[in-house]
């Protein structure tokens, strides 16, 4: 069979395995958390290369961007692999998270560094925006891979939450992967064959609500025009780990956006 039909035989393990996904995407997420054993490179997760090149390509642009002075919050920081290299150039780094597994596992990765701490949160709920920015003032915020994986009527209770975070000095600088083919053109491109789905993606796949894709214009409709400018966007490449053994982390295709609140 040619190669570009061989692609459908992954079909009836992606409809078995999706099929025990969880309705409820938090408790979905909790569960995930819940099951992995290993992170960084060699690990379950499958958006956690365990390598800080990704980190260093669009470093620039968010120390152009984001301000120095104020406390970084990492939405939707995982276990914290990326709230751990932020740490370095703010003064205070919050990993916020909406599941308790992936917040402790957070914890338990951070104790070397003590500028930095993790909670859990559902950054979509109405409050928890102004909870956090009441006790820690304006806020820098960064994002990664979290709209393209919240439901996307959910983007705009995303982006209010940011506001509130950001009060009038702090940015946004948000990192998203951006895949525009089909859902089995992306996990074939991840190493997935009908003989073989990698761990990382099988636990994704047996476990997650089926990821979107976010960029300019799945932007332009989260965050209000009349709330927000746009400092700077573009195209990043988004790491994910290696599906092969020995193998170089995968690159996805991604998005970013530098945004400041209009005041
Ligand atoms: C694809 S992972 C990215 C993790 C981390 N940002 C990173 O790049 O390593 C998406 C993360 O968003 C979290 N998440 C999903 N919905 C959320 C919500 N409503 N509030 C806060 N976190 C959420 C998930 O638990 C998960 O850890």
């Amino acid at each position: 069979m040619s190669s570009p039909l061989k692609k459908y035989l992954l079909l009836p393990t992606i409809i078995r395995l999706s099929s025990g996904v969880p309705r409820d995407r938090h408790a979905a997420w909790e569960n995930y958390w819940h099951r992995i054993q290993n992170t960084g490179s060699g690990g379950d997760v499958l958006w956690d290369a365990g390598s800080d090149r990704e980190f260093n390509s669009y470093f620039e642009a968010l120390q152009r961007t984001l301000n120095p002075a104020l406390p970084v919050i990492d939405v939707g920081c995982g276990n914290g692999s990326f709230t751990r290299l932020l740490a370095a150039y703010f003064p205070r780094a919050l990993g916020v998270d909406v599941a308790a597994s992936a917040t402790s596992r957070a914890e338990a990765e951070s104790t070397a560094l003590s500028n930095v701490d993790f909670r859990t949160v559902d950054c979509t709920a109405a409050a928890a925006g102004d909870l956090l920015a009441a006790e820690l003032g304006d806020c820098n915020v960064f994002v990664r891979g979290v709209f393209h994986v919240v439901d996307p009527a959910s983007h705009a209770a995303l982006a209010n939450t940011l506001r509130s975070l950001v009060g009038q000095q702090g940015r946004v600088f948000l990192v998203e992967t951006n895949f525009r083919g089909n859902s089995l053109d992306y996990i074939s491109r991840l190493g997935a064959s009908p003989g073989r789905i990698p761990r990382p993606l099988e636990l994704a796949i047996g476990g997650l609500p089926k990821p979107g894709h976010f960029g300019s214009g799945e932007r332009q409709a989260a965050f209000d025009d009349g709330a927000w400018k746009v400092l700077e966007d573009g195209a990043v490449t988004i790491d994910a780990v290696a599906m092969q053994e020995k193998g170089q982390p995968e690159q996805i295709p991604g998005y970013y956006a530098a945004l400041a609140p209009r005041l």
